[in-house]
């Protein structure tokens, strides 16, 4: 596969021109080593959201291999291209003349509730069933037929659900999708966790099973750099997502694209049409083995998604933080713990000694007394505000200790990962206040006045 974008900036720096543009650094590898690759949009180089050339081919070389309508680059992760699709959908929501309404389910990225709030769109909330806790939150079809057919008047735009979720559970999102399509509702993904997943046979991508259109984070799951992500659009989507796609990602994007990024997201597609797909099922079965050692010496495994090796830790007798500083004390960094779980990623980029050393470690920890204290449950929630007038609102911080029946302004002290425990406009309940405190989370950012 062509690496257009890549060719260009190579050619470019082997040809040593006079750089009266920025950036600064004017190719000069003083500081990282990398600066002369590192371009900016200049004559040739094309227009990230207005493509026409390298960028508009190497991001159709990504769209045959993620088999979308069309796929788009961004350079500041998910995140953006979670912010685009909902402009998207508010936009498809206005053309047909609807309120634009989400129904979503609640383990949503804070970045989620931050740009519905300040794009005024709506949201119905599915809650976690209990014993969930915050991370997660099933979805089953049959439910969501339930909740879309309790809506007698307008139905939502869109679902919007979060899979892979942080623990590694995978939704069934043909399931879903079929649900979706049977109302006449979007399904939009945010599959940040999972753009590997289409690399599998057969894919698991949420494009292949009936999402009509998904975020993912190449950089989480791919070997490509930090901020480096795709926003893919299925080739049934409304029309107005093809036309508006580099409209909405340009709306939230910085002037000012990573071309490192984009030249790592360019070279990638050429990896991933090699040998990824025998790669990734060879590494896959190696992680099964492990995973089976584990589950067989007591271990409490989570999460389906081939990739993540997630630890339910209390069963093991510890707290998942506990874990996680035992394998930090030998050199291996968890991606996340917290009281519950033990969260690590791993990639066909992972060495075989890697997964050795990991499996020598966990299996020389001895296994405790059960911890027996639950998470806790989401709750009830109670909106006051609307969550853009409270996220506009003049705000003050305060001690949890002081927070009940204040109404949240500010979700940053979301714990991670990033899952908002109370979203803005809310108030905070006694509910709220423990869940706060279980995660050590000491002050708030609330409303002035309520
Ligand atoms: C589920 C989920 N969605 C979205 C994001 C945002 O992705 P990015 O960091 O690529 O912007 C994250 C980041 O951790 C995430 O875990």
């Amino acid at each position: 596969m062509k690496t257009p974008i890549y060719d260009f900036a190579r050619k470019y720096a082997d040809s040593d021109p006079i750089r009266m543009h920025m950036p600064g650094h004017k190719g000069v590898p003083s500081l990282l080593g990398v600066e002369s690759l590192d371009i900016t949009e200049i004559g040739g180089a094309d227009i990230l959201y207005d493509a026409r050339g390298i960028i508009k081919e190497s991001r159709e070389n990504a769209s045959r291999l993620f088999k979308s309508g069309a796929s788009f680059y961004s350079t500041e992760g998910s995140s953006l291209s979670i912010r685009a699709m909902l402009y998207l959908i508010l936009m498809h929501a206005k053309s047909e003349g609807k309120r634009p309404l989400i129904l979503a389910a609640r383990n949503a990225h804070k970045v989620f509730s931050s740009a519905s709030a300040l794009l005024d769109i709506d949201i119905d909330w599915i809650l976690p069933k209990s014993g969930e806790g915050l991370i997660s939150c099933t979805v089953e079809p049959d439910r969501l037929d339930l909740l879309l057919s309790s809506y007698k008047h307008e139905k939502p735009t869109a679902v919007y659900l979060t899979s892979p979720d942080y623990l590694g559970n995978i939704a069934d999102i043909s399931g879903i999708a079929r649900v979706c399509r049977s109302h006449g509702v979007l399904l939009a993904v945010d599959n940040a966790h999972g753009a590997y997943l289409a690399f599998l046979e057969p894919s698991m991508h949420p494009i292949a099973l009936g999402a009509h259109v998904c975020a993912d984070s190449a950089h989480k799951t791919l070997p490509v750099l930090t901020g480096g992500g795709y926003l893919h659009v299925s080739k049934d989507a409304p029309e107005i997502f093809f036309t508006h796609a580099e409209r909405a990602m340009s709306t939230f994007a910085s002037t000012s694209p990573s071309y490192l990024i984009l030249q790592s997201l360019d070279l990638a597609n050429d990896y991933l049409d090699k040998n990824y797909r025998k790669d990734l099922s060879a590494f896959t079965k190696k992680v099964d083995v492990l995973k089976k050692r584990l589950s067989e010496t007591g271990y409490l495994l989570i999460g389906s998604e081939p990739l993540k090796l997630t630890v339910s830790a209390k069963s093991y007798g510890y707290t998942g933080s506990e874990l996680a500083d035992i394998l930090f004390s030998h050199g291996i960094i968890c991606e996340f713990s917290d009281p519950d779980f033990t969260v690590l990623m791993m990639t066909p980029e992972s060495s075989e000694e890697s997964l050795e050393r990991l499996s020598e470690i966990l299996l020389s920890i001895e296994k405790r007394v059960p911890i027996d204290t639950a998470m806790p449950s989401v709750g009830t929630v109670k909106r006051v505000l609307s969550p853009r007038d409270a996220m506009l609102s003049p705000a003050c911080e305060i001690p949890i200790h002081k927070s009940v029946g204040r109404i949240l302004a500010c979700e940053s002290v979301g714990c991670p990962p990033a899952i908002p425990i109370v979203i803005c406009g809310e108030e905070i309940s006694e509910d709220s206040v423990r869940i706060f405190e279980y995660y050590g989370i000491k002050t708030v950012i609330c409303t002035e006045k309520n």
